[in-house]
């Protein structure tokens, strides 16, 4: 049976990002062991432009029936101050789909090094992920504003932060095993939970070395020293800032892909935004997007090969000195995006 992969294409340059990546998909159809076809719906500002909501009713059914989701980008500064903000879109659908940990893994390209803001010293060995909460904490909480007070409830119960440490757990077995658990529990209760369950759940993975640091530090090292990181775990906040952080290493935004698992489909999307600013001009990376095909082909329907194919032409292609704008280059998004299928 055909595979279903529904495609968000959003906002900003996420339409020009997601023909991208799904060209490129298109290209290594040939040698994957399934069949698919693309479902593409509306969503984020998209979607309430279409529909009148940024998660239309057809759009999360279509998410709900697929084997696989591409989202592109969302967000638009039309939207800034409008009743339903395009981002809602995508909380909802993290909350209606389940998806609870969020896979954000930081690799240095070694063409692109110079980009970055710290020592080409500190960043040479820096490979590590961050697995996110995503679908917990203070982002689900109660929120209230009034006029001179207002009250965001971060709120954790003990199976939530179990199954993300198993996740965390599990990735680290394929990994250098060890995990690193980010939490602030001097001061929040929430992460005097955490810190406990996290212990609870290292016994049963005896092979793996636990450690735990406070989220202000952990901000520290990972400028300092980013190398010592492999596997971070942490809540839904924590986890938002820190991922920021750590995809500034790389010296850009626009190379990092991500993804999103939970009980039914699986998610996958760049960590930027949506660029209004470049938005329709035909010069966005596309890397981040290529990389998310990458990790779906990898993590949905396991095609490892297939995946690596993908991300070693993306290297071979910066490589050979092909880069957009935001990397310091003149490559159009096209020429990008061809550029790598021609490497593939
Ligand atoms: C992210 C984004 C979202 C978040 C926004 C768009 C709601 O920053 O995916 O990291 O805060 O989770
Ligand atoms: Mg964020």
């Amino acid at each position: 049976m055909k595979k279903t992969i529904v495609a968000l294409a959003g906002d900003g340059i996420g339409p020009e990002i997601m023909q991208a990546g799904l060209r490129v998909l298109e290209a290594v159809q040939s040698s994957l062991s399934f069949e698919y076809e693309v479902v593409e719906k509306a969503f984020g500002g998209a979607g309430i432009d279409a529909k009148g909501h940024p998660l239309p009713p057809d759009t999360l059914e279509a998410c709900q029936r697929a084997d696989a989701v591409l989202l592109a980008a969302i967000g638009s500064p039309q939207y800034d101050s409008a009743p339903v903000r395009p981002e809602e879109g995508l909380l909802a659908l993290r909350k209606e789909l389940g998806l609870y940990a969020n896979i954000r893994p930081v690799t240095i390209f070694p063409a692109l090094k110079h980009l970055s803001p710290l020592k080409e010293e500190r960043i040479a060995d820096v490979d590590f992920v961050v697995v996110r909460e995503l679908t917990g904490g203070i982002y689900f909480g109660q929120h209230e504003l009034q006029e001179d007070v207002a009250r965001d409830v971060n709120e954790y119960q003990a199976f939530e932060i179990e199954r993300i440490l198993r996740q965390a757990f599990e990735l680290a077995r394929t990994r250098k095993k060890k995990v690193t658990s980010i939490d602030k529990q001097n001061v929040l209760a929430t992460s005097k939970l955490w810190r406990k369950v996290a212990d609870r759940i290292a016994q049963d993975y005896p092979d793996v070395v636990l450690e735990h640091q406070l989220v202000d530090s952990a901000a520290m090292v990972m400028i300092t020293h980013p190398a010592r990181f492999d596997v971070l775990v942490t809540e839904n906040l924590f986890g938002d800032i820190l991922s920021d952080e750590a995809s500034v290493l790389s010296g850009t935004l626009g190379v990092m892909p991500s993804a999103s698992h939970g009980t039914g489909a699986s998610l996958y999307e760049p960590i930027h935004g949506s660029a209004p600013d470049i938005a329709g001009q035909g010069i966005a990376n596309p890397v981040s997007m290529i990389l998310s095909v990458a990790m779906m082909l990898r993590e949905s329907f396991g095609e490892s090969a297939v995946a690596q194919k993908i991300e070693d032409a993306v290297a071979a292609s910066f490589a050979a000195g092909i880069l957009t704008r935001d990397l310091g280059g003149n490559a159009s998004t096209l020429e990008a995006v061809d550029a790598i299928i021609k490497h593939l």
